[in-house]
């Protein structure tokens, strides 16, 4: 399994109430579904004590246009989250959150919008150019089709934007790159296709998951420009290989998912200085040659899945001992030896697969034909030269027929709070 675990998503937390600790308590509360209604209520009165006569300030009022503008593009409501929609107090708007602005403490503005599992049907409008006092839009697990507004750009202070579970199509949402407050950008399970674009990475986003699109084209070189602590590029079509720039995330990089991209090619060393590394996931790609020997420096690593790929030689002891490992997958492989305690893993309470490899002394091996083919033609990694982005992406897969696989479709598992607990049954 691999997962982002609760500790990056806390850490998270605990930056982003740092920046906007004042301004913006009021909406992690609610994130974490302790909303004080009473409290919210009382300083919005105390902000505006003649509520009745005067009722919005100017950016409540444009909060309150662009509000009953995406009302009017919501076709289906089917929680009836929408039905308390009217009139100017927008603030008790279900899934609207107000906190007093960042630049004005005294004035209160719309600062969040929380409609996760929704399953409302709709579109974004242009008016959405409108909320810019928002930081936090979660849509996870609603219908909304089309593409994104131009006008988002108008979104200074968003800080987490999460589109995932919906049905926006079109190429990559550029549009989100221009959101200069943006941390946390999560578009996984839509119908995004084409590229990704190159600028994603030189962003100072913490967090990217774009899993789950029909997404094309190598992972873009310049990867290593990224900062972030979390990359998720799972069950794309991107092809080519692990670009080596990776080494350059050796300073943020915890999470890097990585299946069923078809990648191909041999893993770069260059993975092995990824020391902050926890999440290692490479399964269902096309990858060949060794485990590189650097993987032993991982200290942290947790999870570790090679399984399904076309890889070969030993699978090193470094590994085996590695003090943190809590699951090692190398299923569906050619490795034909396990060094020293890499053969009784149970024996160091990990939870391991060795299934389908060439090993003679374990149950559950492949047969010897298939062996021989793969281990009568090693694989030289220096001379297999991997694609570069937009060229012709050629598999370095050799020719063995592997029997096609059948795993059950990833599906999000996400908390009410959008967390970015992820994983694949
Ligand atoms: C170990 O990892 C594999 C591959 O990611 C996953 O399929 C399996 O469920 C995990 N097992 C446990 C017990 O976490
Ligand atoms: C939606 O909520 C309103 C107000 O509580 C109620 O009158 C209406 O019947 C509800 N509709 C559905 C479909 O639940
Ligand atoms: C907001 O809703 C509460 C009840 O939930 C109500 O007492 C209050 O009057 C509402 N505020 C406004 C301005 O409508
Ligand atoms: C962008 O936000 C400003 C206020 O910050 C507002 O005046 C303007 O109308 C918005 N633009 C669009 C296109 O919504
Ligand atoms: C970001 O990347 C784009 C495309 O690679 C480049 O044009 C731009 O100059 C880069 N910006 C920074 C700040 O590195
Ligand atoms: C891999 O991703 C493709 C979409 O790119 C999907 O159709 C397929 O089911 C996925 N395979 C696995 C094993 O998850
Ligand atoms: C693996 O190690 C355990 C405990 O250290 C031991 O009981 C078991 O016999 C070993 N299994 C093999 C196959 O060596
Ligand atoms: C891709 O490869 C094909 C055949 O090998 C060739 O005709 C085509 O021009 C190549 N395209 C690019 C962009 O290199």
């Amino acid at each position: 399994m691999a997962s982002v675990s609760s500790s990056s998503l806390a850490s998270f937390l605990l930056f982003l109430c740092l920046l906007y600790f004042s301004s913006f308590f009021n909406i992690l509360d609610a994130k974490h579904g302790v909303a004080n209604r009473h409290n919210r209520q009382h300083q919005h009165q105390h902000t505006h004590p003649h509520t009745h006569y005067h009722p919005l300030n100017p950016r409540l009022y444009r909060a309150f246009l662009a509000l009953q503008a995406w009302k009017r593009v919501i076709y289906s409501d089917p929680k009836n989250f929408t039905h308390n929609w009217v009139g100017h107090s927008v603030c008790n708007y279900t899934g609207v959150y107000c906190a007093p602005a960042p630049d004005d403490p005294k004035l209160t503005v719309v600062a969040g919008i929380d409609l996760n599992f929704a399953d409302m049907a709709g579109f974004l409008p242009e008016e959405f150019g409108l909320l810019s006092d928002l930081a936090l839009l979660h849509l996870n697990s609603n219908r909304f089709c089309g593409i994104l507004p131009t006008t988002l750009s108008n979104l200074t202070l968003l800080y987490e934007l999460d589109l995932s579970n919906n049905r926006f199509v079109g190429t990559f949402p550029m549009v989100v790159l221009s959101l200069c407050s943006l941390k946390y950008l999560d578009i996984r399970f839509n119908e995004f296709e084409g590229p990704l674009p190159p600028q994603l990475f030189n962003k100072s986003f913490d967090a990217v998951f774009v899993n789950n699109n029909w997404f094309t084209s190598a992972i873009p070189s310049n990867l290593g420009q990224s900062s972030a602590s979390v990359l998720v590029f799972a069950n794309n079509k991107f092809g080519g290989c692990v670009p080596e720039s990776i080494v350059n995330l050796a300073d943020t990089l915890e999470e890097l998912v990585l299946i069923n991209i078809s990648l191909s090619g041999c893993l770069p060393q260059e993975v092995g200085f990824l020391y902050k590394l926890r999440v290692f996931d490479v399964g269902f790609n096309n990858i060949v040659g060794p485990i590189p020997y650097s993987l032993a420096g991982l200290s942290h690593l947790e999870q570790l899945n090679l399984g399904h790929n076309m890889m070969s030689g030993m699978v090193p002891a470094g590994i085996c001992v590695l003090p943190n490992l809590k699951n090692f997958t190398f299923s569906y492989n050619f490795f034909c030896e396990e060094e020293g305690i890499c053969q009784n893993l149970t024996s160091k309470g990990i939870v391991f697969d060795d299934r389908r490899n060439c090993l003679p002394e374990k149950p559950l091996q492949r047969s010897q034909k298939e062996c021989n083919h793969v281990l009568d033609h090693p694989v030289d990694c220096l001379e297999l030269c991997c694609p570069a982005i937009g060229s012709n992406v050629t598999t370095a897969t050799g020719s063995v027929a592997i029997p096609p696989v059948s795993i059950p479709a990833a599906m999000p598992i996400s908390s009410p709070l959008s967390a970015p607990s992820y994983s694949y049954p």
